[in-house]
């Protein structure tokens, strides 16, 4: 798997609102695991920051290791469960042919438009269905490969997400799982304990902070064969300074107490002559894992 660098923005923070909505397990009881807390200044602008991040280098190399793990062949059908703005099911439209079968399902509905207008613009045969990873809108044994990344660390419980996984996977079906693990979090420099009542900060408000490192657990326990299991720390560029995310999550651990607006104004500056010096690391690693449903 590729170990290229990248820039984290929008997955260095939870985004999903919709998560929250669809989470059918989420309860009053969880107040602090929750999916995004952040407002956002609307969608046509979350899908801007996706494109942006899709572009980056490191997310394409990583996309690339995926699917050429999966190999769609012509004629397959291929599913993206949390599809967003719908880049890798016009990638599986190409690989499957017009023999084959490409289908996003995704549960947010401007997201899902945006995507179909793309596919339209495109002349991609890809099709796109709104649905829930927790109930996915098709039959047992639908699909021959299937993606999902980014996805589960919003979810409650991501468990059943696996469990549908397999169950639309048809026997010797393939998935790739991808996702951030919020307990590799890196800020440098900064106090120590600052910086790590501010990384504790994000990882509570994070629904599923440590996903990567359950992935294989999860699919393994869904039935699924675990094939490779590969990593990729997604360091933001030195030339970004202390990026938005870090204000943000330092604001919100100052409002929880965690931290003093003062301590937060020193880890800021610190980060801000950190970004000069060129003594800067921002990063949060990610886990991919191929696995395979058995004959
Ligand atoms: C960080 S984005 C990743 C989007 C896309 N997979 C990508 O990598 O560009 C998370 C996606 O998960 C979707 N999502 C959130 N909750 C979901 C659920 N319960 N079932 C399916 N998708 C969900 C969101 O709407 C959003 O498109």
């Amino acid at each position: 798997m590729p170990d290229t660098l990248v820039r984290p923005t929008v997955d260095m923070a939870p985004t999903d609102r919709t998560a929250r909505d669809m989470a059918p397990t989420h309860s009053t009881a969880t107040p602090a695991r929750r999916p995004d807390r952040f407002d956002r200044d609307g969608h046509d602008q979350l899908i801007d920051v996706r494109d942006l991040q899709a572009a980056l280098p490191g997310i394409h190399g990583l996309r690339s290791w995926a699917h050429e793990a999966l190999a769609v062949a012509p004629g397959e059908s291929a599913v993206d469960i949390g599809s967003g703005s719908g880049s890798e099911v016009l990638a599986f439209a190409e690989a499957v042919g017009p023999t084959g079968h490409a289908v996003g399902v995704e549960p947010d509905p401007n997201l899902l438009a945006a995507a179909e207008r793309r596919a339209a613009e495109a002349a991609s045969t890809a099709k796109f269905a709104t649905g829930d990873a927790y109930g996915l809108p098709f039959g047992p044994e639908s699909f021959d490969a299937a993606l999902c990344e980014r996805v589960l660390q919003h979810l409650t419980a991501p468990a059943r997400a696996a469990a549908e996984i397999a169950r639309v996977l048809r026997p010797g079906g393939r998935v790739v799982v991808m996702d951030s693990d919020w307990g590799t979090a890196i800020v440098h420099p900064g106090n120590r304990q600052v910086v790590h009542q501010v990384i504790e900060t994000l990882v509570t408000n994070t629904t599923n902070p440590f996903s990567g490192r359950r992935l294989s657990g999860l699919l393994h326990r869904a039935g699924l064969v675990i094939d490779e299991v590969g990593s990729h720390a997604l360091v933001q560029d030195a030339g970004f300074g202390a990026g938005a995310l870090v204000a943000r999550i330092s604001a919100m651990a100052v409002a929880r107490g965690a931290i003093t607006e003062q301590q937060r104004e020193d880890l800021l500056t610190d980060l801000e002559r950190g970004a000069e010096s060129g003594d800067i690391h921002l990063s949060v690693t990610m886990f991919a894992v191929l696995a395979h449903k058995p004959e």
